[in-house]
């Protein structure tokens, strides 16, 4: 998918301003972020454009769903407050607008190599519309000579930010979006086999397609989760249904299902796992999450792939505390992540420039 899109790698950048298309939709709670992963993610891209020498960095994104209104819970601003943090060596502005006189000024204000983020591009209708004039706006506001995508996690959707713009700007693709779809787009291709899928969550629609698309691929597939607590059946030959549970109410699996789970991810080559085991946002429910991720992270040579917002999060928590844990790619796509593994076109990826 990937092979012929053009990246920030092939351009080139010095003097530039340069818009960039991040996915900033992190959880907060009492206005602040409390998941900076998707921020820190971002931080590849944003440093080989410094690198490269560009002049100025101006960055785009949404925050929840605000349906075209101005929502103040919404606004980016504690997401810039946090980007400032993050990296105390940069010069970090925010404007409260995506276009107009205000973002204009501001453009020409900031510093040689200094970052602009932009409001919620979702308090503006034209934004999930995919409209030309709204893309307009914000390139003629921000006086941009080149537009990136580094949204992954966006990718799936054809809004203004991911899909008009292109119409507007040369479009190349982050270092961000290039890792996430090299890596899935290799697993859902050419796995190292034994493979094995380790499926969980709570919804099973969501995840029946990815059973569907992986059963004839992976060696093994294993269903755990509240799926499986609500008694998950299939008839496919490869797939393992977790069979006890930790207590009455089935809020975690039982041992003998994780020990089952260990054995078969020891073994493997490459582990796809999305979905959490239990109910581990609380640490109670917590058991067999930890033992597969800690698994995933200490045994070497295993081609790991963790996707899906609840279970990023759970792994990133952990790997906190335990820094020794590696995994190959920790995404940052939700439903991008599930629509890319089941090939579900991707706007956001189709729009940007080809090679030659
Ligand atoms: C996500 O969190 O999956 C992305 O930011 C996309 O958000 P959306 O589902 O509201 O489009």
């Amino acid at each position: 998918m990937f092979d012929n899109k053009v990246t920030i790698q092939d351009v080139k950048l010095r003097g530039q301003t340069v818009l960039v298309r991040v996915d900033y939709n992190v959880p907060m709670k009492d206005g602040k972020v409390t998941d900076d992963l998707r921020i820190r993610a971002s931080f590849p891209t944003l440093e080989l454009l410094a690198k490269k020498g560009a002049r100025r960095i101006v960055l785009i994104s949404h925050l929840g769903r605000p349906e075209g209104k101005k929502v103040p819970e919404l606004s980016l601003k504690p997401v810039a407050d946090r980007l400032k943090e993050l990296l105390p060596g940069k010069k970090v502005f925010f404007v409260d607008d995506v276009s107009g006189p205000e973002v204009e000024e501001a453009v020409e204000s900031l510093p040689v190599g200094g970052i602009l983020l932009l409001e919620n591009l979702r308090f503006f209708p034209g934004e999930e519309q995919d409209s030309a004039e709204f893309a307009k706006e914000i390139v003629d506001a921000t006086h941009a000579d080149l537009f990136v995508q580094d949204g992954f996690a966006v990718v799936h959707r054809a809004h203004a930010s991911t899909d008009a713009i292109t119409k507007e700007l040369p479009s190349v693709a982050g270092l961000l979006l290039e890792k996430e779809v090299v890596s899935l787009s290799k697993i859902s291709e050419s796995p190292a086999h034994p493979f094995v899928v380790v499926i969980g969550g709570s919804k099973v629609e969501d995840k029946q397609p990815l059973i569907d698309k992986f059963a004839p691929l992976a060696d093994q597939i294993i269903v755990g989760g509240k799926i499986a607590a609500d008694g998950y059946t299939t008839a496919l030959k490869n797939v393992y249904v977790a069979e006890d549970f930790s207590d009455d109410k089935k809020m975690d699996l039982g041992e003998v299902s994780t020990e089952k789970i260990v054995n078969f991810v020891k073994n493997a080559k490459t582990v796809l796992w999305n979905g959490l085991l239990g109910a581990a946002e609380t640490p109670e429910y917590a058991t067999s999450s930890t033992k597969l991720a800690s698994t995933l992270g200490e045994t070497e040579k295993l081609v790991s792939v963790i996707c899906g917002g609840d279970t990023s999060g759970f792994v990133e928590n952990l790997q906190e505390k335990q820094p020794d844990l590696h995994f190959s790619l920790v995404s940052t796509g939700g439903g991008a992540a599930l629509e890319l593994l089941c090939g579900e076109p991707m706007p956001g990826i189709e729009s940007l420039d080809d090679k030659d």
